[in-house]
């Protein structure tokens, strides 16, 4: 535990700025704080309490006439260091950039990362959905994710291709073109934090997911920079598939290994037993977490934290739901796990595991919000309050769910 994280364990009052989202966004996280204030008033018996501070984005932002994602907004959550957002509305097309990507930008948050498993009680399209237990580690800010794009017909499009041509590189007149940068430095803090993150919880491997076979300059280097820093870093707690191949031992050390991406969403349901920690760019993370979810129930259940060096900021998976708003019918579950994920980060662990204890004992019960209880028969689903009430009244139970990780 370094020394700030030793104050703030020890603090009574945390300050917790959290921005409520758009769409299904305030019902969810109204919900989440009542769970996660219950959560932590059980664990310490009132000796350590959330200070809430809501903070302007989105929708909300601009009808307060404010910027969709005011300068004041990024400042706290930089002061305070951690942070709880809803989803918040991504324009497809045209309109303002993504403000989920241009948080992870302004911030820094290099690491997304978003454990998955199976909770018992919910529907998956897997016949041993149990056998899923994997930590996705996305590259959250470079990659095609930088923005750099200019759009068909532009000068600037124009002008690029001109200059590729002059390389030798042959592209169609007119075309749109973006960029996919990718460093040597930023690849490496990744999967550096993806390895100390399976060491640190006896995890067996960090699996490289890449597309190096066709980009072999951007993931194909991905690929490589990630063994390098195993091998510089790590030398003595890792070793690779190849030098198992060569009679290497695998005994007490990580496994570190690489699979192309679109074989890797194969492996995710024919062999989900044999991964754990994947490291991704940032496209293929996207696409491989949201599969990932799906192949346990959905991304309804899908927690995921956004991590700097100095700020982590805990996000809903999952969109907005607009057309879910305003009814109580949302499940309000990756947004609290998401809120479990921050209590670890914060410390304070009794708390998040009796959030996923409660969780799990709910929906053990039978406790379905309308997406979860969704071809069930003989369930009848719980509104979003009702949901978190139902949580909240298994605080401080032990769970009959089988083992409760991150
Ligand atoms: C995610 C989302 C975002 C992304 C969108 C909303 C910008 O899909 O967090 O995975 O593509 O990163
Ligand atoms: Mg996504």
């Amino acid at each position: 535990m370094n020394a700030s994280a030793a104050n703030r364990a020890q603090s009574q009052l945390q300050i917790i700025p959290f921005i409520a989202g758009d769409g299904i966004g305030p019902e969810i996280m109204a919900v989440t704080r009542t769970v996660l204030d219950a959560a932590v008033a059980s664990a310490y018996a009132g000796s350590r309490q959330i200070e809430w501070r809501p903070l302007l984005a989105g929708a909300a932002a601009v009808a307060a006439g404010q910027a969709p994602l005011p300068e004041a907004t990024i400042a706290a959550i930089a002061s305070h260091g951690v942070a709880l957002k809803g989803p918040l509305t991504t324009p497809v097309g045209a309109g303002h950039r993504s403000l989920n990507v241009a948080l992870r930008q302004a911030l820094d948050l290099y690491a997304n990362v978003r454990p998955v498993r199976h909770w018992p009680g919910v529907a998956s399209p897997l016949r041993h959905p149990e056998r899923v237990d994997l930590v996705i580690f996305r590259e959250n800010v470079e990659d095609v994710y930088a923005g750099i794009e200019f759009e068909a017909g532009t000068q600037a499009a124009e002008d690029l291709i001109g200059w590729l041509e002059e390389r030798g590189a042959r592209v169609l007149d007119g075309s749109a073109i973006g960029i996919k940068p990718m460093s040597r430095a930023r690849s490496e803090r990744l999967v550096r934090d993806a390895i100390r993150f399976a060491l640190a919880t006896g995890r067996r491997s960090v699996t490289l997911v890449h597309k190096g076979n066709i980009m072999k300059a951007t993931e194909g280097a991905f690929c490589r920079w990630g063994y390098d820093v195993a091998q510089r870093d790590f030398p003595a707690q890792t070793v690779t598939e190849e030098q198992v191949a060569a009679g290497a031992s695998v005994a007490g050390r990580l496994l570190i290994r690489d699979r192309i991406a679109d074989a890797m969403f194969q492996e995710l349901l024919l062999r989900p037993e044999a991964y754990d920690v994947l490291a991704t760019p940032n496209l293929n993370g996207d696409y491989l977490s949201d599969a990932a979810a799906a192949a346990v129930g959905g991304l309804g259940l899908a927690p995921g934290a956004n991590l700097g060096a100095e700020t982590a900021l805990f996000e809903a998976v999952h969109g907005t739901a607009p057309d879910l708003a305003g009814q109580d019918r949302a499940n309000p579950s990756s947004l609290l796990l998401s809120g479990a994920m921050m209590l670890d980060h914060l410390e304070w662990s009794q708390a998040a595991t009796a959030v996923r204890r409660a969780l799990a004992t709910a929906l053990h019960d039978g406790c379905l919000t309308v997406d979860l209880a969704a071809g069930r028969r003989n369930v009848r689903p719980l509104g979003t309050a009702a949901f978190g009430a139902a949580v909240r009244a298994r605080l401080g139970h032990e769970g009959k769910a089988g083992r409760i990780a991150p």
